[in-house]
């Protein structure tokens, strides 16, 4: 039976009217927070996939899906590997990330973006987001910037510690683009290569430009939990033809193209993505545009469900951008946040998958004690946002 149009009372408590709201939305079914669909051509080319035996490292559904992802998100070249983490690890060793070396990076974030930076040896510096985008604070980053380094002979160092400061991180939280054009020019300012983790935002566009391609260099993920799903897997996009050559060789073990000798010019990575996980990705990217639009109508249904409980907002896309809503999310007003977790409990008793967002990188134990700005904003938002089911075609 499907709830729909439940009448909310001011009586109920607040997570008993966020249940309502959601089961107006969902009806009675029990949701996870993001199951993928396979609706299109997964099975008929997995099939082909193993007949044709070439399953590993060798095939042509690898070149088919990085020709697609290209197509789909105007970058140059796509480089397609294991997962959206081995994306981020080798992005940043391209933009020459080195032991010691910090990267400028938000502290609301999964940690993977924190971890592939120490995958290089270098330290994250973590800075503030902001409330509209949820992405890295353009005002409150170039502040930070202008009081913590200083220039030396053209590069940008950290006054305090004394480390150079690389590479600007920013990640497009739940799918939401950050402001990519403000922040890009920052970078400049600052001498600093921006790549992007992009692995939420597969299908989200920033003035109409796809997000990943702003910078050096952006990387997306097909986990499972994404938009669209390889099993596992990821892609580094880039306009650079010097950049994709790089991260082609060295993903693929730096074996240097040859019939039959086995001669490798550098310690390079397995990270190439299996010619079967690329097979499962031509099928799904095929019915990206139809899970965007099923997952646009999600957030309409939520706009309307929750738009009488005055003690929340709905997390919407931000101005000029055309969000995939990977993640649909509500954020607590301020006043409200100590009931989280009695709506956390209420929702998830009700079968309905709610989640906090991540607990903030930098009070996590690998990375307190590394550098940091003020992080009030990403603070305050980690206590009042909480994700919902948002699955492609649930309703
Ligand atoms: C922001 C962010 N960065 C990186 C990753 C890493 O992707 P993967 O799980 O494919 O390694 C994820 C997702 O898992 C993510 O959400």
């Amino acid at each position: 039976m499907k709830n729909r149009d439940l009448p909310l009372s001011d009586d109920q408590s607040l997570p008993d009217r966020i249940v309502t709201a959601i089961r107006g939305v969902l009806g009675d079914e029990q949701y996870i927070l993001h199951k993928p669909i396979f609706g299109g051509n997964e099975q008929k080319y997995l099939q082909d996939c193993i007949e044709s035996t070439y399953v590993s490292s060798v095939g042509r559904y690898v070149d088919q899906f990085e020709n697609g992802l290209c197509n789909f998100t105007g970058a140059k070249y796509a480089v397609a590997v294991v997962n959206g983490t081995s994306a981020l690890h080798i992005a940043l060793l391209l933009a020459g990330t080195k032991t010691d070396d910090e990267v400028i990076v938000p502290s609301l974030t999964f940690i993977a973006t924190a971890n592939a930076i120490k995958y290089c040896g270098a330290i994250p510096h973590f800075v503030d987001s902001e409330e509209e985008t949820l992405g890295i604070d353009p005002l409150a980053l170039r502040d930070w910037l202008a009081y913590i380094t200083e220039m030396r002979n053209g590069f940008c160092f950290n006054k305090q510690s004394g480390r150079r400061i690389k590479v600007l991180l920013p990640m497009n939280t739940f799918g939401h683009p950050n402001k990519l054009d403000v922040l890009k020019n920052i970078a400049d300012e600052f001498g600093l290569i921006m790549i992007e983790d992009a692995a939420e935002s597969l299908g989200s566009y920033y003035n109409g430009q796809h997000t990943g391609t702003f910078g050096l260099a952006g990387t997306l993920s097909f986990n499972g939990n994404k938009t669209i799903t390889t099993g596992g897997g990821g892609a580094i996009l880039t306009d650079d033809f010097e950049i994709a050559k790089r991260a082609k060789h060295i993903t693929t073990t730096a074996k240097k193209p040859h019939s039959w000798e086995y001669d490798h010019d550098e310690v390079g990575f397995n990270y190439r993505l299996p010619n079967l996980n690329a097979a499962l990705g031509c099928a799904q990217l095929e019915q990206l545009p139809d899970i965007l639009v099923s997952k646009r109508r999600l957030t309409e249904k939520y706009k309307g469900a929750f738009s009488s409980i005055n003690e929340l907002e709905l997390i919407l896309e931000p101005a000029n951008c055309s969000s995939n809503y990977w993640l649909q999310a509500i954020k607590l007003d301020r006043a409200f946040m100590s009931e989280r977790d009695a709506i956390l409990q209420g929702t998830n008793d009700a079968g309905f998958m709610t989640r906090p967002v991540w607990n903030l990188i930098h009070t996590l134990k690998p990375y307190k004690g590394c550098p940091k700005a003020d992080l009030s904003v990403a603070e305050s938002l980690a206590k009042q946002l909480i994700n919902l089911p948002s699955s492609a075609g649930i309703v």
